[in-house]
């Protein structure tokens, strides 16, 4: 079973084929977690090709892999943005007008949370606490946090992330 896959994924683990990362398991049931978890780390996402192998690799039907991968928040099914959009909705945030952001967010990029713009370039996620809430309401670009930031600010924040 070989496949190469790209990895679009800033500091992403490098995966070359599928040998990478099923290479390191005996094909047994229960190692389908760990070798999601790999792919997942390794590619931002469970894409249709890694279930196909996993599938292969470990004799369970694809359905059997989408069902155990679904439950789980931390699998994704869809290739992320390049740049992680994080808009706080912990308490501090929330009581701050946090939800307002995130509508601003979801209509400037034309996404809800959990979606990558159609061009790539923006992921959107959903926060609880991003530790400085005193700076609430706060949205996070990749390594960057905006402190108490304004519905009317949003367009112009992404605007200088293109
Ligand atoms: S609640 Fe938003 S940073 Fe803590």
């Amino acid at each position: 079973m070989k496949s190469t896959m790209a990895v679009n994924q800033p500091g992403a683990q490098k995966v070359n084929d599928w040998t990478d990362i099923l290479g390191d398991f005996k094909g047994v049931e229960s190692d389908l977690i760990p070798i999601l978890l790999r792919v997942q780390e390794g590619l931002g996402y469970i894409s249709e090709e890694a279930v196909r192998c996993i599938s292969l690799f470990l004799k369970l039907s694809e359905n059997q892999i989408y069902g155990v991968a679904s439950f789980y928040p931390k699998f994704r099914f869809s290739e992320p943005g390049a740049q992680k959009i994080k808009v706080c909705m912990g308490t501090a945030c929330h009581v701050k007008g946090g939800h307002f952001l995130s509508d601003a967010v979801a209509w400037e990029l034309g996404i809800s949370i959990g979606q990558a713009s159609a061009d790539k370039r923006f992921d959107f996620q959903r926060a609880t606490c991003l530790g400085c809430c005193t700076l609430a309401p706060v949205v996070q670009i990749d390594d960057r946090i905006h402190a108490r930031v304004l519905v009317t600010q949003i367009k112009e924040i992404l605007k200088k992330r293109e």
